[in-house]
């Protein structure tokens, strides 16, 4: 109300700055009370992060950073992961044989399938983009609207999905017992053979080793210098300045809080009917405050994991760092400034088995 007031008496310049005070207000409200919550998870975040390189002195390079490097290092065990590529490869984990996890998570690239919206078993278009499995271990909780915590808690969802694999244990475990193949493979590994159990574990060993280290800005954040361009570390600069990694942070550069969609701007009003899956965490907890609020998504290999958002409706990675900026801190980004940006997020892709996921 004395906003009001201010306009009536001072004339435009002042209702101007008024109006660009609420606004950084505003994003410094937001910004704070993100880094709060930061602050109160950051022991449990370090443990993880950090885990696997207990090396102090190389810590210290990045521990300024919002962003950590991916570990070099999966604690695996490696038989068990051939195991789990071998069922991620066959489509018999599906009822009709027509799907495997292979057919939506194309390892030789961003670990999705490319498309705007995945397919179902029909082949039609599904409600949702998909997601990588390339670092997916790494994220405090699995899906868009962050549904599952465990990689177990996953693909039991999409095994008994009818419009996915749409099978059960029931069909599962027999037809594993059937092939001589995967009887052999598992009674090497597991005491008790073929079971849910074990089926789940291998799955989720091969998952934990799906990691992509060693994209340039990890090599940057340890210390080697001309790994980054001037103006991929500009654009860096950027992503930090305007708040870009206030959501996008840690070692998967997201993946690691819930966030609304559209803070500043309405996301939805310029895209056209909302469907069920915009409606995000409010599906799971039926909280207005969780309507429209998704996991963050990582931002790591996304130069090679478009169409973008939950819906895939954003070709362009340029666009997506557009909308970014209206929709969550209401800022109109610049051209070039979006350039430098994107610039900098083509250097978060990594090397899945030492070949980098944007080599054809
Ligand atoms: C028909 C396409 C399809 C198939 C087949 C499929 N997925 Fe997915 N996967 C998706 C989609 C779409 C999502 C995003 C779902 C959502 O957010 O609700 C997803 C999400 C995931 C995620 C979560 C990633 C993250 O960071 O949150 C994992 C892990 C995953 N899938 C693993 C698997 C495994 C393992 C299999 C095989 C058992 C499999 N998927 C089969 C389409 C598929
Ligand atoms: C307030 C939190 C927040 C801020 C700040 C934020 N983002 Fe996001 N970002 C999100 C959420 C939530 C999504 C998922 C939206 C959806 O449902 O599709 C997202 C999605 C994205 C995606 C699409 C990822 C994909 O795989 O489809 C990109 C790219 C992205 N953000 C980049 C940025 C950039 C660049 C900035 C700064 C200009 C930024 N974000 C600022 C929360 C944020």
């Amino acid at each position: 109300m004395y906003l009001g007031s201010d306009r009536a008496a001072a004339g435009p310049v002042l209702a101007l700055s008024a109006h660009w005070f609420v606004r950084r207000l505003q994003g410094i409200v937001i910004v704070a009370l993100i880094a709060a919550v930061l602050a109160a998870t950051l022991p449990m975040r370090a443990g993880r992060v950090f885990a696997a390189e207990p090396d102090a002195a190389f810590n210290a390079l990045w521990a300024t950073e919002p962003i950590s490097p991916i570990p070099l290092d999966v604690d695996v065990d490696w038989d068990k992961v051939a195991l789990g590529e071998k069922l991620f490869r066959d489509p018999l984990l599906s009822h009709d044989g027509s799907l495997a996890c292979l057919t939506c998570h194309q390892l030789d690239h961003g670990g999705d399938d490319g498309l705007r919206l995945s397919i179902t078993n029909q082949g039609e278009p599904g409600v949702i983009n998909s997601l990588s499995v390339f670092n997916s271990a790494l994220n405090f909780r699995l899906t868009w609207r962050g549904r599952f915590r465990t990689l177990d808690e996953q693909v039991e969802s999409v095994l008994h999905s009818p419009s996915e694999m749409n099978t059960s244990w029931a069909e599962i475990l027999p037809k594993l017992q059937a092939r001589p193949d995967y009887v052999a493979a598992f009674g090497q590994l597991y005491a008790d053979g073929i079971t849910r159990t074990n089926v789940l574990d291998a799955m989720s060993n091969f998952q934990r080793s799906l990691t992509t280290p060693n994209a340039p800005f990890d090599r940057y954040l340890r210390g080697q210098q001309d790994a980054l361009t001037y103006e991929e570390i500009q654009g860096y600069r950027m992503f930090k300045n305007y708040g870009c990694a206030a959501c996008h942070q840690g070692v998967n550069v997201g993946g690691n809080l819930f966030q609304k969609l559209g803070i500043f701007k309405d996301y939805f009003a310029s895209r056209g009917t909302i469907t069920e899956a915009d409606f995000g965490r409010f599906l799971d907890t039926g909280a207005e405050r969780d309507r429209y609020v998704f996991r963050v998504p990582s931002l790591r290999n996304v130069a090679v994991t478009g169409p973008y958002f939950h819906d895939g409706s954003v070709d362009s990675l340029a666009e997506a760092v557009r909308k970014m900026g209206e929709a969550q801190l209401g800022e109109t980004l610049l051209d070039a400034e979006i350039g430098l940006i994107v610039k900098f997020l083509h250097t978060l892709t990594g090397e899945y088995r030492g070949r980098p996921l944007d080599v054809d």
